[in-house]
């Protein structure tokens, strides 16, 4: 090779390489593409070429390298620099003027600007910089330490590698998936089996922690920049960083508006509450901030969040649509559950068809009929949900449900059992029932087996493949391949999360075989004190309620379970296939140390890094501690891990305390 050569191709390869990066940046930042797919692929093939030619020509920041690195097996902690705070909530006018009122106070001012700009439903990362190129990316994690998820920030075609000036800077911005992108990912995942994510901020998180990049580049992510993290810029306003961001070719979001006092943020809040669901990605609200950077400065922080800046959070939204028809599923206890089938409607991001009617007696308290007029919303922000009927919109068609008289699935009459609102199919061969007790078997927090959905589940058990947990620890991969639409490789996926699933400790496993009455928390009790499925097989009543925990209803139902003759030959077969039935000794032992917390409530959000949700739960537990699952008033702390999501906005806007791990530990005198 002559030095002529390499030079030239030096040279070629820096020019295709800025080309394509002004490329990248018309067609993913500016959405204005001045070549087609075929010629940017064309650019792509001719710089990787070379690149392979020339090995001297390697860079990491090539756009080729995008994607690239081994898949991790943890992510690093990332300090951030500028702690990433959070922010104070407002829900209604009242609030926004009495934020203005307070900053007016503070500052000594009649009246101050401020920019507002959409609050973007996805997951905050900060960015660094250093002398123009992109180093490292990090999440918000506690807001002072995050993860480092530089390999899958880089894949997003919308993040420059470069900046067009040599920069050292940190920015802040909020990765999300654009609502439809999301349903296209979920539609994919169906097919393959996988579990569907339930909404876009969910995938986008999922992706983002994905440990191996090629995975997170094939996820759908965007971004948006609206702050700095630390910078040496000499900006005076809110709306001169947004201003400087674009023109460093970073994508900003154009809706941002500057406000002369609260009557006109009140105006924006109101537009954009009504135009949302235009807008091709999801928002919860309207962030406002100070618009001059020397008066934040002045302004300051709390421990929680700055001073300077408020976002007013939607409220939550509500739909009218009609009840088509009333159906009834049955679940895996054999409980009937009706279900309104409703006309569709976009609802929060998603279009939702149908809301659980609970049972018999919600329907009478609510007095639903088919063909009413509903207006429904997502409880807990997911589960659609049916909060009142629309008398007045009755057209006198409309027809009273019963329920059914007999199991839908198989015919058995259905019963009322006292003291309960469900009616149920006793059949414990009822072919619905099997087939839920699949799906929750294999659920995630229970045996996690990926892979194996409701559709799956059916499938298996009407081709005869599995007529209970037991079988399917004997699936054979050719069998799973000749289901309809199951392709080889999901075939070899599933056996593999099916053998992977064998180690589960024996709390899973427990709970994952649907015994009545025992949830996650009863399943962990009985596991730690028999240790060994075995023992608490042969256990009696009186060894059960030793338990403080367990009354005689939990425990009638266990011994119901393992007298059940139907029971024995599910556990021979979990046995012989060598699915673990022992739960792991405990770390701490019996004799507890550290400070006696009764009284004292705790909630857990977010994913801490030593501890599972459970272990945590039972550290709290054992000093007499309680744990609550929703944030409210007599909440005393909130624990907050990597991104803990809404119960931490939740516990901020009540001035619950809120504690990282090392706090928490600290609290529980461990370390
Ligand atoms: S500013 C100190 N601007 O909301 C200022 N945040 O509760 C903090 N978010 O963690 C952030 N859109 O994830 C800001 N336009 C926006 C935002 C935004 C979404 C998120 C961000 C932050 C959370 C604050």
């Amino acid at each position: 090779m002559t030095q002529a050569g390499l030079e030239k191709a030096q040279e070629r390869a820096r020019t295709l390489r800025k080309e394509i990066e002004d490329h990248n940046y018309r067609y993913h930042v500016l959405d204005q593409p001045l070549i087609d797919d075929h010629e940017f692929d064309r650019l792509m093939r001719e710089l990787q070429e070379l690149e392979k030619k020339y090995p001297q020509l390697w860079d990491e920041d090539s756009p080729t390298n995008r994607v690239g690195g081994e898949p991790l097996e943890a992510f690093e902690p990332l300090e951030h620099k500028v702690p990433m705070l959070g922010l104070d909530n407002a829900f209604n006018r009242e609030d926004l003027f009495e934020f203005d009122n307070r900053v007016r106070r503070l500052s000594g001012l009649d009246t101050l600007e401020y920019l507002c700009e959409l609050k973007f439903d996805g997951l905050a990362v900060s960015l660094q910089y250093e002398n123009g190129t992109f180093v490292r990316g990090a999440t918000r994690g506690d807001g002072y330490t995050g993860e480092d998820i530089t390999q899958n920030l880089r894949t997003i075609r919308q993040i420059p590698l470069q900046l067009p000036e040599p920069l050292t800077l940190e920015i802040r911005g909020e990765v999300y998936i654009n609502r439809e992108a999301f349903r296209q990912l979920n539609r994919q995942r169906e097919e393959q089996g996988l579990m569907l994510f339930a909404n876009p901020r969910n995938a986008a998180a999922g992706s983002l922690r994905q440990l191996d990049p090629r995975l997170a580049a094939a996820r759908p992510l965007r971004i948006f920049f609206y702050g700095l993290g630390e910078h040496n810029l000499a900006l005076e306003t809110q709306a001169e960083v947004l201003g400087y961001l674009e023109k460093m070719r970073l994508p900003v979001n154009p809706n941002y508006n500057v406000s002369r006092g609260p009557e006109e943020i009140w105006q924006y809040c109101q537009v954009w509450q009504d135009k949302k669901d235009e807008l091709p990605y999801e928002t919860d609200g309207i962030v406002i901030k100070v618009n001059s950077l020397q008066r934040q400065k002045e302004l300051g922080t709390t421990a929680r969040s700055p001073r300077w800046a408020i976002a007013y959070k939607y409220p939550p939204e509500e739909k009218t649509t009609r009840v088509k028809d009333i159906l009834v599923n049955v679940g895996r206890t054999g409980a009937i559950t009706p279900v309104a089938i409703l006309e569709p409607v976009g609802l929060s991001g998603s279009v939702v068809q149908r809301a659980s009617l609970h049972n018999e007696d919600f329907i009478k308290e609510k007095e639903v009929k088919i063909g009413d007029t509903v207006v429904i919303h997502k409880a807990g922000e997911i589960i659609p949900e049916v909060l009142r009927v629309l008398k007045d919109e009755r057209t006198g068609e409309e027809k009273e449900f019963t329920m059914p008289r007999s199991c839908p699935s198989c015919g058995t009459e259905t019963t009322r059992l006292s003291g309960e609102a469900a009616l149920r199919c006793l059949n414990p061969k009822c072919p619905a029932q099997l087939v839920e007790k699949l799906v929750h078997f294999a659920s995630r927090r229970a045996m996690d087996i990926d892979g194996l959905g409701p559709a799956i589940a059916e499938m298996l058990y009407n081709e005869g493949l599995a007529g209970d947990v037991g079988d399917l620890f004997y699936l054979k991969e050719e069998q799973i391949a000749g289901l309809e639409r199951m392709a080889e490789k999901s075939a070899a996926n599933l056996v593999g999360a099916i053998e992977k699933s064998k180690e589960r400790p024996l709390r899973r496993l427990l709970f994952a075989l649907g015994i009545s009455f025992v949830g996650e928390k009863a399943a962990r009790l009985l596991a730690e004190k028999f240790g060994d499925l075995e023992i608490l097989q042969d256990a009696e009543e009186n060894d059960l309620t030793e338990i403080p925990e367990i009354g005689p209803k939990i425990a009638q139902a266990v011994l119901g379970f393992f007298r059940n003759p139907e029971t024995k030959p599910v556990i021979d077969k979990l046995k012989l296939a060598g699915v673990n039935f022992k739960e792991p000794a405990a770390e701490v032992s019996s004799q507890v140390a550290g400070p006696d917390l009764s009284g004292i409530t705790f909630v857990f959000s977010g994913t801490l890094e030593d501890y599972t949700r459970d272990r945590a739960a039972a550290l709290v537990e054992e000093r007499g501690g309680k744990v609550s699952s929703s944030v409210s008033r007599n909440t005393d702390y909130l624990v907050a891990g990597d991104e803990p999501g809404s119960k931490l906005e939740k516990a901020r806007s009540l001035g619950v305390e809120v504690l990282d791990q090392s706090r928490f530990e600290e609290l529980l005198g461990l370390g």
